[in-house]
């Protein structure tokens, strides 16, 4: 059951779109301070809380300090308490289950007994809130009902599950021509690559360098029949350029947030002073979502959204005038950003003028929001769309990924827990930089990292700049790398078909152990595992210089090895095992009585044929969904039921 409690008045946030009965204001639960809110609840010593989505450290958030406001630190420490986006939803599992969902766009506090003393303290530095409580039968229960409510997954093509090649420093067409000619010269399945900053023109959103990239609709062409997608990057910011469309028009219309002055804001990011378009309000989130139409007149279907949280190097006042008093108080954030965001306003839709700093979550949501409708208006297709800052609501319109991370163990470890964290806020269509951002990356950890992010929707490998070139064909036997990419497109029947249903059913598709086997106290407590969809548990390698893992089995299962040879099942009994795996190997579990569809190899998406499967495991149904990968009209009626038995691979 789900009940509605309003204080105050909150902004429109758009996170939950279905009917909640509103409740009698809770006041046993509420501390009113002043101008904030204090929720509090004791929690018992065996008690779990789940959720906070884009938060750093464990499944389980216990014994740590996070707060909800959108910031872009590229430096992940485990200390670090705001990551790009906010996901206000937190679950109990203790005596009882409940959820509580903070919806507001303003700064929230969570401090999940990080005194250990049992004391779980948010506040909500805003009077203004929407608090839905969910009371459930157990957590996952929890997350389903929360789930109901805030509305359907965003629903990417068939070609975002495909594998996808990134890096900060692809400069010009032929550098692009170059690592789609190398995946395929070294048999790496490839289904698309992203254009960083450098493909535009003085990096003016909505631009092309027609020297770096001449016949921009040509070259898409051209990829496209070669089953490559082209999927570019747009930033918040939009350049002060007199002469530029998009500049000018956003100026003469008041697309464009204001500072104290009621001028518009001037800001420096990437492209040098730049005004941000105000997307809290719907006529700029129109004006803005049209503008895709310049990508895709030009045949371009996917995007990824950055800087939105928003990102600021500098601003017109920093330099010149911060406001020390404006921002005491607040160890959290460095100050100067915290001024920055005290300095420009946003013109609500309700009449409200607010500052960035009170309703600063919603931004990066509100972009994603803008893009979305913009694409789902001129596109007759579904569309790739992830965004690095995000509040929940914008799981509707795109997917996320989790910013600049690092190349290292322990953010390969962090982008398993993330996973499962994400689903519950929503977000389903997610995943990490593979291979890590910042810092230079080895084989080894790459190839670990494939063996993950193989699993997650989002499938990108991405870095900086200013690191080591880490596509897979650069290391010493790109085979093994083959190896583990064919994995994904093999498996691609069972992951495509189980992110459908899950987003249809409104649904995790990553799940803790745990909320697959609720009576198991061992499984409670495990967070290097997850639940891939209703038949996979995976146990990945997350350590360096290891030969393989233990693993704990909640039930008798099918173990699956994959390596260059394809696939051998085994069955295995309950309890701890210890498994080898090669670095050229997945080792992953079929659960008792379920089936996974696999599929042939394939060079791309284009090139894979969902229907022919083979069913791996010991049940003896599958329901798979299948569609033509890109149509609109999606619907549980498209699964089809497959029997052990009757499973046509190599036919
Ligand atoms: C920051 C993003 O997080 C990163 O992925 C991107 O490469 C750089 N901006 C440059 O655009």
């Amino acid at each position: 059951m789900v009940t509605k409690y309003i204080y105050g008045n909150p902004v429109e946030t758009y996170a939950v779109v279905e009917e909640v009965p509103l409740g009698e204001t809770p006041a046993h639960v509420f501390l009113e301070t002043g101008n904030s809110l204090t929720f509090t609840h004791s929690l018992g010593s065996e008690d779990i809380v789940y959720g906070l989505g884009e938060t750093m450290r464990g499944i389980n958030k216990r014994g740590h300090r996070y707060i909800s406001f959108n910031y872009d630190d590229p430096y992940h420490k485990d200390e670090m308490p705001s990551m790009y986006g906010s996901h206000n939803f937190i679950v109990v599992d203790g005596e009882t289950a409940f959820g509580a969902f903070f919806d507001t766009p303003a700064k929230v506090v969570f401090d999940v007994d990080s005194k250990k003393n049992g004391q779980l303290t948010v506040t909500c530095t805003s009077p203004d809130l929407r608090l839905y409580l969910v009371e459930g039968e157990g957590p996952y229960d929890v997350v389903r009902q929360f789930l109901a409510i805030i509305g359907r997954s965003f629903l990417p093509p068939l070609w975002a599950f495909g594998y996808g090649q990134s890096r900060w420093g692809y400069k010009t067409a032929r550098d692009i021509d170059r690592v789609a000619r190398k995946h395929r010269d070294a048999g790496i399945p490839l289904d698309y690559i992203c254009m960083d900053i450098d493909y535009m023109d003085q990096y003016r959103d909505f631009t092309v360098n027609c020297r770096r990239f001449p016949n921009f609709p040509d070259f898409v062409a051209r990829h496209r029949k070669e089953g490559l997608h082209l999927v570019p990057i747009v930033d918040a910011g939009i350049k002060i350029e007199p002469g530029d469309p998009v500049f000018e028009e956003g100026v003469k219309e008041g697309h464009f947030c204001k500072n104290r002055e009621g001028r518009e804001f001037q800001a420096e990011v990437w492209p040098g002073l730049t005004h941000f378009p105000d997307f809290l309000q719907k006529k700029t989130r129109r004006w803005f979502g049209e503008q895709y139409r310049f990508y895709t007149d030009q045949g371009i279907e996917g995007f990824w959204n950055d800087m939105n949280e928003p990102a600021i190097f500098s601003t017109e006042y920093r330099e010149r005038d911060a406001e020390p008093d404006a921002v005491r108080g607040d160890p959290d954030q460095p100050e100067r950003h915290i001024a920055d965001f005290k300095d420009f306003f946003h013109q609500l839709d309700d009449g409200r003028r607010m500052r960035n700093y009170e309703v600063h979550n919603l931004y990066g949501a509100m972009m994603t929001r803008a893009s979305g409708q913009g694409l789902d208006q001129l596109l007759d297709k579904r569309y790739l769309l992830f965004s690095r800052s995000s509040y929940i609501g914008a799981h509707r319109y795109g997917g996320m990924w989790t910013g600049d991370n690092a190349s290292t163990w322990k953010m390969l470890r962090q982008n398993v827990y993330h996973m499962p964290s994400l689903n519950m806020c929503g977000f389903l269509f997610s995943g990490a930089d593979t291979g890590g951002f910042g810092g230079d990356t080895n084989r080894e950890l790459l190839l670990r990292w494939l063996a993950v992010s193989a699993f997650t929707p989002l499938m990108r490998n991405h870095a900086s700049i200013q690191t080591r070139h880490q596509e897979c064909y650069r290391f010493r036997k790109p085979e093994d790398f083959k190896t583990l990419v064919s994995l994904r497109y093999r498996l691609l029947p069972y992951l495509y078909s189980e992110f459908m249903k899950a987003a249809l059913r409104q649904d995790m598709f990553i799940l803790p152990l745990a909320f697959g086997y609720p009576g198991d106290r061992r499984a409670r407590r495990i967070e290097d595992q997850l639940l891939v969809g209703e038949s996979i548990m995976i146990a990945p390698v997350l350590e360096p210089g290891v030969r393989g893992r233990s693993v704990y089995l909640p039930e008798p299962m099918t173990q699956v090895r994959y390596g260059a040879g394809g696939f051998t099942c085994t069955e295995v009994e309950a309890g701890e095992q210890t498994i080898e795996v090669p670095q050229n190997e997945v080792v992953f579990y079929i659960r008792q009585g379920k089936l996974v569809p696999v599929g042939k190899a394939a060079a791309n998406t284009a090139d894979l044929a969902l229907t022919e499967v083979e069913l791996l495991g010991g049940g003896t149904t599958y329901e798979q969904y299948i569609d033509d990968g890109y149509t609109k009209q999606c619907g549980l009626e498209r699964c089809v039921t497959r029997r052990k038995g009757e499973d046509a691979l190599g036919e």
